[in-house]
């Protein structure tokens, strides 16, 4: 049986989406970071009028958990309201990889659809640590 509750983690992502920051694009997003106490840390885009300063809702997830001091994650959700599930970005697969490695990413949108995909699937030939030894 797995540990995770993936039902609970994508109704997490779906309603941190409402807290959403996205005057600009109306692009709404919200992520769930599960971790391996069972914690659950959201997170939603939030946009500037910079464009260019606005930050995901995975990143927004990850970086909040790592500053809260969680360090090991069991998967990740992700809700946003487009007919074709998004998948988290590329800068955001980087920093996915870096903190979660090959875990599931959940992907829902408000219409009930839903794929499972894993990191390595998303992000195949990573640049991490390993290089760097
Ligand atoms: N966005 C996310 O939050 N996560 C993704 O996986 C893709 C894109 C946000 C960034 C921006 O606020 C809006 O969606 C449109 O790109």
């Amino acid at each position: 049986m797995s540990l995770i509750d993936s039902t609970r983690l994508k109704q997490a992502a779906l309603k941190a989406r409402d807290h959403a920051h996205a005057p600009y694009s109306h692009f709404r997003v919200g992520a769930a970071l599960l971790d391996d106490s069972g914690a659950i840390i959201t997170g939603c885009n939030v946009e500037n009028a910079t464009y260019g300063l606005t930050v995901c809702a995975e990143r927004v997830a990850i970086l909040k958990a790592i500053s809260e001091g969680h360090r090991k994650f069991l998967a990740i959700a992700v809700a946003a309201d487009s007919p074709t599930l998004t998948p988290p970005c590329g800068a955001c697969r980087q920093i996915l990889w870096e903190f979660c490695g090959d875990i599931p990413v959940y992907l829902v949108n408000l219409r009930g659809d839903e794929r499972e995909v894993q990191m390595a699937e998303l992000f195949p030939s990573p640049f991490d640590r390993r290089q760097l030894l």
